[in-house]
């Protein structure tokens, strides 16, 4: 399949690397470009120009005069898989309630697990799978997603199962995370022990031998999981061959973004709550900094310092953190509109934090991310527009026509 009159093909990249500071001011560009897709496959692209002396005016041809064509999404940093939903808890915010004080009344993640609990598999299956549809045609095209509101061993690897169950039936590319440290669950509320032995002793062992999961996370965070704990539970991760990536620096300044640097995390996420010395930590680490601001615009918290970690070199992913309680929407063009407003990031930088660094934050970047030869046909074709800009700038209006994964369209 040939896409031909590509008024600008975005993100088009020979050598796959993760970008830092400057680095992610550069988004390359070709205008009145062609794209050749064989299979889900990217296999070529170049300028209109020199398509006639290809030789391949017998395939398929897809005219998109005027439409701007884009690597899809790559959502880093996801809880899809819930049961229900809080918008109770949204008004009580409103009224004044703290995120804490609901948490602490057994709202928040726990209502999420007792919902969870009560929800048969195949529905909860189902409910993930209208979630990640409508995310699809907002243009995601790889997503991670967490387990974390079971809490129970059976709740847990319920949830893992429901994820394997999407990365074997979607077209969107899927990583798994186990995320069983998301909060204490009433029972154990006075017992931490008990309940980090559980997640070592009976979890674990049964995600690695079913491996139901790629990462393994923590919600490392003062009433939720103390630095001791989570180093704890990322050390039997590993054990079991789990790579960290770390919920850090939400609320406080907890030491998460150290402990996350400390065990080679592949990224800490978050970081509402930082300041030099987190960012000092990550500048000598291998570690992304990825950003969640519909998590801070939804809970009316203040934004991390993007502009300061791009001005220290660090890479800077951005993610949807899609969940229940703190952010209820996984719409990447809006979360991409938020990082231009509030994070002050460009919108060549928003784009590369949501495509090719996103898709390093999964482990993705030689399948996903951006226009290169070999890599996964998964793209965001958009309606006219004058330029870029214009994406951000036009904020929650739907300017995606279509969106192809894999070689097909959603
Ligand atoms: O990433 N911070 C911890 N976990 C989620 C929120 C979970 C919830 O409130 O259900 C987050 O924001
Ligand atoms: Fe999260």
């Amino acid at each position: 399949m040939l896409i031909i009159n590509i008024k600008q093909l975005v993100g088009i990249r020979e050598e796959t690397s993760l970008l830092k500071g400057k680095a992610m001011a550069e988004l390359p560009y070709l205008d009145n470009a062609f794209l050749r897709i064989i299979d889900d496959q990217i296999v070529e692209y170049g300028e209109m120009k020199d398509l006639s002396e290809k030789g391949w005016d017998n395939e398929e041809q897809i005219d998109v005069a005027g439409q701007y064509v884009l690597p899809a999404w790559c959502d880093s940093h996801s809880h899809l898989v819930y049961a229900g939903s809080r918008e109770t808890e949204f008004v009580d915010k409103i009224k004044g309630m703290s995120y804490e004080t609901i948490a602490k009344n057994g709202g928040g993640i726990l209502n999420s697990a007792r919902l969870l609990n009560n929800t048969p598999e195949e529905e909860l299956f189902h409910l993930a799978w209208q979630r990640l549809e409508e995310v699809k045609k907002l243009g995601t095209g790889a997503i991670e997603i967490k387990s974390g509101y079971g809490l129970t061993v059976e709740g847990e690897l319920k949830m893992l199962r429901v994820i394997r169950k999407l990365q074997k039936e979607s077209d969107v590319l899927i990583k798994s995370t186990f995320l069983g440290a998301h909060t204490y669950p009433s029972v154990f509320k006075d017992n931490h022990q008990a309940y980090i032995q559980q997640i070592i002793e009976e979890m674990l062992p049964v995600i690695a031998e079913e491996q139901l999961a790629d990462y393994i996370d923590v919600f490392c965070e003062q009433g939720f999981f103390s630095v001791q704990e989570t180093e704890q539970i990322l050390e039997a991760g590993i054990r079991f061959g789990l790579k960290p990536k770390l919920h850090a620096n939400q609320l406080h300044v907890s030491g998460g973004v150290q402990t996350g640097v400390k065990y080679k995390a592949i990224s800490v996420d978050h970081l509402e709550s930082i300041g030099e010395a987190e960012i000092d930590c990550l500048k000598e680490s291998n570690t992304i900094a990825t950003l969640l601001p519909s998590a801070a615009f939804f809970l009316r918290m203040s934004y991390p310092p993007a502009r300061q970690m791009l001005d220290a070199n660090l890479p800077l992913a951005i993610a949807t953190d899609y969940n229940p309680g703190s952010s209820p929407s996984g719409n990447m063009p809006l979360l991409i509109a938020l990082s231009c407003i509030q994070l002050k990031m460009t919108p060549e930088e928003a784009i590369n934090a949501a495509t090719i660094n996103g898709a390093f934050a999964m482990e993705l970047h030689n399948s996903t991310g951006s226009i290169s030869r070999g890599k996964k046909a998964n793209l965001i074709l958009t309606k006219p527009i004058p330029s870029l800009a214009y994406l951000p700038y036009s904020f929650g209006s739907t300017l995606i026509d279509k969106v192809l994964l894999q070689g097909k369209w959603v």
